[in-house]
């Protein structure tokens, strides 16, 4: 990496505070997530009057690497420390555990930060979450990035839709379709699970598939695919390919980051992340 280049991996002690674990490749995830919030608001700084950073699944701000004793900031305090400030942060979580610890770590470590907390279930709370993100104005221009980290498909894409609709708005969102897609789906077929329905705001997905239009090993390719028309439907661009992370040692794919934006520039912005990761992990 680049000198002056800001190093979204930041080591940090364990303060006895909460700190769940992360999976080895979290890094990945980190790096992406670090490396566009530093390319956002430094491209967008002298742009627009007002830079909003939103974390629909915050976690407790510092997160273990599992099976190490290394511990690291994670998205929200990561997106706190890029190098030009965001105007405000809205973080959600629902866990009052990680919320709490979250809470303490900002005020310690970010006492000047304009932080708005929202507790609960994000998908819930979305009207809330609304509310507090800044409106465009003629006085204001205002600009939004929003981080979505989920540990499964819990994730409707109604939250993502109602949200898309405030205005400019990038999304890098965490599409948990190894982690959980593919280990589920046989259970998702079932017409009594709704998690695929509303993920993908699509009732008669399963067709495709029960019909043999589709074969099975296509769902991953599917979900992917579906996952693009409907951001493209609610006005996003064409998206960069999506950066597949996998388990180190085995190559099995584990998740996928898709980075959406309803302006080309929001594309040319992520592809300049590939300079904050190692080449094995290249994004094209
Ligand atoms: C995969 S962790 C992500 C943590 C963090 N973004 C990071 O960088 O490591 C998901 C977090 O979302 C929280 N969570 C799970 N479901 C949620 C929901 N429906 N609404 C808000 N938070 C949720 C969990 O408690 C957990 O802290």
């Amino acid at each position: 990496m680049a000198k002056n280049t800001f190093n979204p991996i930041i080591s940090v002690e364990d303060d006895g505070l909460y700190i769940p674990e992360v999976g080895a490749w979290g890094d990945e995830k980190y790096k992406l997530l670090g490396g566009y919030s530093d390319i956002f608001t430094t491209g967008m700084k002298n742009l627009w009057d007002s830079l909003v950073y939103i974390d629909l699944f915050s976690g407790a701000g510092f997160a273990r690497i599992k099976g190490t004793s290394k511990i690291r900031m994670s998205s929200a305090l990561i997106a706190l420390s890029a190098k030009h400030k965001f105007d405000k942060y809205i973080l959600c979580e629902e866990d009052d555990k990680c919320l709490n610890a979250l809470k303490t770590r900002v005020s310690k470590y970010f006492p000047e930060a304009n932080v708005q907390y929202i507790n609960g279930d994000s998908n819930k709370n979305v009207e809330e979450i609304i509310k507090a993100i800044p409106k465009h104005s003629k006085d204001e221009k205002v600009l939004r990035f929003c981080f979505v980290d989920p540990f499964s498909l819990n994730l409707k894409f109604a939250t993502v839709r109602k949200l898309s609709a405030v205005g400019k708005i990038d999304f890098l969102i965490l599409l948990a379709l190894h982690m959980d897609a593919n280990r589920n789906l046989f259970n998702y077929i079932n017409e009594n699970s709704k998690k695929v329905d509303e993920f993908i705001e699509d009732t008669a997905w399963r067709d495709q598939f029960k019909k043999g239009q589709l074969p099975i090993k296509d769902f991953i390719r599917f979900l992917s695919k579906k996952y693009d028309d409907n951001m493209k439907k609610i006005g996003y661009v064409e998206p960069v390919k999506k950066h597949q992370v996998k388990i180190d040692d085995i190559n099995v794919p584990l998740y996928y980051l898709a980075f959406y934006s309803k302006h080309e520039r929001g594309n040319d912005f992520f592809r300049k992340v590939e300079k904050y990761l190692s080449p094995q992990q290249s994004l094209f």
